[in-house]
C-alpha cells in the first residue's frame, strides 16, 4: 500500500495553528522588538464569514507569479527584483471628484483609521490562473464615505502611481499609463470590495501592489488595481485601461462567468497556481450570494 504524504498546502484548516496562539506568538515577537510587522498587521483578525473551497495558495506562489505590467508587461515571475527602485513610502491617496470632502490621505493615516481584518478570498485572472489568498484590508465603502460622495457620484475611478523611472515596464509597453480602472458606485460600496494593504499577515509585497490596492474577488483580476494614488467619483462610466486597449475582449464589468468565453479562450475552467490543477470556474467566482442582486444579467 502506498502511503501518501500530504503536501504542506493540503493541511486542513482545523490542523493549522489556532489563530489565538498565532497572534500571541506575533505579539510576543513584537514586544521583544523582533517583528518587522506594523501593529495593524499583527492585530487584523480573520473574518470567518469568508471561507474557501480550496487550500490557501502557498505564499511563494502568490507573491512570485504576478501581473504587474508597470514592472514588466511580458513576465509574471521575477517581478520583485524589478521593483527595487519603486518607492512606496511616503504614499498618499487622493479622494476627489463628485464629493463634498475631497482630501488627500497619508498611508499612515489610513493604516491607523480603519478596522483591518483578514479575509480569505478566491482570486481569478482573466487568463485562467487562480489562487486563494489571505488579504488584510478593510471595505472600500469606509474609505469612500470619508469623502462624502455627492448624489451625482455614480461611478468610482481608480488610478495607479505614474513612475516610469521606478517601474521599468512603463517604458517597455506603449500603454496609456498610468493604469486606470473603475467600478460602478454600488460595486464600489459592496462589502466584498476590499482596500488591501497586506497579504499572509504581512505588508503587501511591491509586486502584489504595495502599498495599497483593490481586491474585487467576483471580477477578473485586472479590475483589482494595484498601487493606488487616486480615487475619483464620477457621474459617468470611467474608461478603463484594458477596455481602451481592447474593448472586444475586456468589458467594463468583467464579472467572472464560466459561460461567457473570452473571445480567444473558454472561461469554463480555471487553474490553481502553482500546480495548475484544473477546477470549474464559478459564476461570480463563487460570490453570487453577495453580488448577483446588483446585476440584471446584461453587464459585461
Ligand atoms: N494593477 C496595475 N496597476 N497594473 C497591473 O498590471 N494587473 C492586474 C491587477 N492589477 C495590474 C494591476 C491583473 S491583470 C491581475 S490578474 C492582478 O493585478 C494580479 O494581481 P497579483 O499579481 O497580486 O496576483
Amino acid at each position: 500500500m502506498r502511503i501518501r504524504i500530504p503536501k504542506g498546502w493540503e493541511m486542513r484548516e482545523q490542523d493549522a495553528t489556532p489563530e489565538t496562539v498565532f497572534l500571541n506568538r506575533r505579539q510576543l515577537l513584537a514586544a521583544a522588538g523582533l517583528s518587522a510587522l506594523p501593529a495593524w498587521a499583527q492585530s487584523a483578525k480573520r473574518n470567518e464569514a469568508f471561507t474557501l473551497d480550496r487550500p490557501i495558495t502557498e505564499e511563494w506562489a502568490a507573491t512570485g507569479y504576478n501581473n504587474f505590467y508597470e514592472l514588466n508587461p511580458l513576465a509574471k515571475e521575477g517581478l520583485a527584483a524589478l521593483a527595487s527602485e519603486f518607492q512606496i513610502s511616503p504614499w498618499t491617496v487622493e479622494l476627489t471628484g463628485q464629493c463634498n470632502k475631497p482630501q488627500k490621505l497619508d498611508l499612515d493615516d489610513i493604516l491607523k483609521k480603519f478596522p483591518f481584518e483578514e479575509r480569505l478570498y478566491r482570486f481569478r485572472c482573466v487568463e485562467r490562473w487562480a489562487m486563494a489568498v489571505p488579504w488584510t484590508g478593510f471595505p472600500l465603502s469606509l474609505l469612500l464615505k470619508l469623502a462624502d460622495p455627492k448624489p451625482s457620484a455614480k461611478y468610482v475611478r481608480f488610478v495607479t502611481v505614474n513612475r516610469p523611472n521606478q517601474m521599468p515596464g512603463m517604458k517597455q509597453a506603449p500603454y496609456p499609463w498610468p493604469y486606470f480602472e473603475g467600478l460602478r458606485m454600488d460595486e464600489a460600496m459592496n462589502p466584498l470590495t476590499l482596500v488591501t494593504t497586506g497579504m499572509y499577515g504581512k505588508p503587501l509585497p511591491k509586486q502584489n501592489g504595495a502599498p495599497i490596492r483593490l481586491v474585487v474577488p467576483w471580477k477578473y483580476g485586472y479590475k483589482s488595481i494595484k498601487s493606488i494614488v487616486k480615487i475619483e467619483f464620477t457621474s459617468s462610466e470611467p474608461p478603463t485601461l484594458w477596455n481602451k486597449l481592447n474593448a472586444q475582449e475586456y468589458g467594463f464589468y468583467s464579472n467572472i462567468d464560466p459561460k461567457k468565453p473570452h473571445p480567444r479562450w473558454s472561461q469554463a475552467i480555471e487553474q490553481l497556481i502553482p500546480t495548475m490543477q484544473r477546477k470549474p470556474t464559478l459564476l461570480y467566482n463563487g460570490y453570487e450570494q453577495y453580488v448577483a442582486s446588483m446585476y440584471k444579467g446584461n453587464e459585461h
